[in-house]
């Protein structure tokens, strides 16, 4: 932050100036919070260079920069003016980052429906050969699924909290982790922990976790963690931001997903231990 704000003032020029944010998620998240808050608010393009960044934080518009205390507790909305994403650059993207990506897009072919699920398990290992048809597909089944619920909900007053399916442990898990785990394999674990206290609530069939663990390890995603004992605060901080309450979002099925906000902390530590088994 202190790199741009000495950056700004000279490049970024006046109310009708601009950023471009080239690079990764992170990259865009910060940049994007820059142009967000700089003069109230310039111009912004994002030019995604990760998979990750194509499929999921260059589109929705909510830009954010992790402080001590947590995971994007300081942040704005802010929609891009432009997108520009050029698959080639993914050539040189090291494959760790590619499956960290993976994680988003299987997060959102799960809240879509079983034939994204298929589609997606038929082609994750061309994507993680670099097949550029195989990447596309995969990007547009995401852009197209987060596209949907973010353009009915901008601002996250309902809908747009399904985004957050395993972000409620995953964000914490990241934190707690001192963010040495990326932030895909956080979310995949967290997908995988979410579904482990859907079933300890039953509300979802004890076939969905293999289906969802199944195409994660495909996608050389971790399903199985050693919780950082620290990781109970930063879910906690989660809480404080949401009116006191924990809103996990569990799944029902592929496809239909529910709010749960009164889990038990019998139930929280049950699912700890699936995930936590054999880590
Ligand atoms: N705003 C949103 O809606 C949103 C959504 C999802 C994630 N995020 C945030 O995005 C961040 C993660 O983004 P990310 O996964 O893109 O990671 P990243 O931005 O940290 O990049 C990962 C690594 O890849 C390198 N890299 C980037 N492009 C490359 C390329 N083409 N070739 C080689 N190396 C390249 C980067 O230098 C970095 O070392 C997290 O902080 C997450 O919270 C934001
Ligand atoms: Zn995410």
């Amino acid at each position: 932050m202190s790199t741009s704000g000495r950056i700004l003032p000279t490049s970024a020029g006046g109310r009708d100036g601009g950023i471009i944010a080239l690079g990764g998620g992170s990259v865009g998240d910060v940049a994007g919070f820059v142009a967000a808050t700089y003069l109230r608010g310039i111009r912004l393009a994002q030019v995604p260079t990760t998979l990750l960044g194509m499929a999921d934080a260059s589109i929705g518009g909510k830009t954010a920069v992790d402080i001590a205390a947590g995971k994007n507790l300081v942040g704005a909305f802010h929609s891009p003016d432009a997108v520009f994403a050029d698959l080639a650059v993914l050539a040189t993207l090291p494959p760790r980052q590619l499956s960290s990506g993976l994680a988003e897009v299987t997060k959102c072919a799960f809240l879509a429906d079983r034939e994204s699920v298929a589609q997606l398990a038929r082609s994750l290992e061309s994507v993680r050969a670099g097949d550029l048809g195989a990447i596309l597909a995969a990007l547009t089944l995401a852009a197209e699924v987060k596209g949907g619920i973010v353009s009915q909900d901008p601002r996250e007053a309902g809908l747009r909290e399904l985004l957050n399916f395993g972000h409620t442990m995953g964000h914490a898990y990241e934190a707690a982790s001192a963010y040495r785990v990326t932030h895909g394999e956080a979310v995949a674990v967290g997908m995988v922990y979410a579904t482990a206290l859907a079933e300890r609530l039953a509300l979802t069939a004890p076939t969905v976790r293999p289906e969802l663990e199944d195409l994660l390890g495909r996608a050389a995603l971790p399903t199985r963690a050693r919780l950082p004992k620290g990781v109970w605060s930063f879910v906690l901080q989660d809480k404080k931001a949401r009116g006191g309450k924990l809103r996990w979002i569990l799944p029902r099925r592929i496809g239909q997903f529910s709010v749960v906000t009164d889990a038990s902390e019998a139930a929280l530590r049950a699912a700890a231990r699936i995930v936590e088994r054999a880590a």
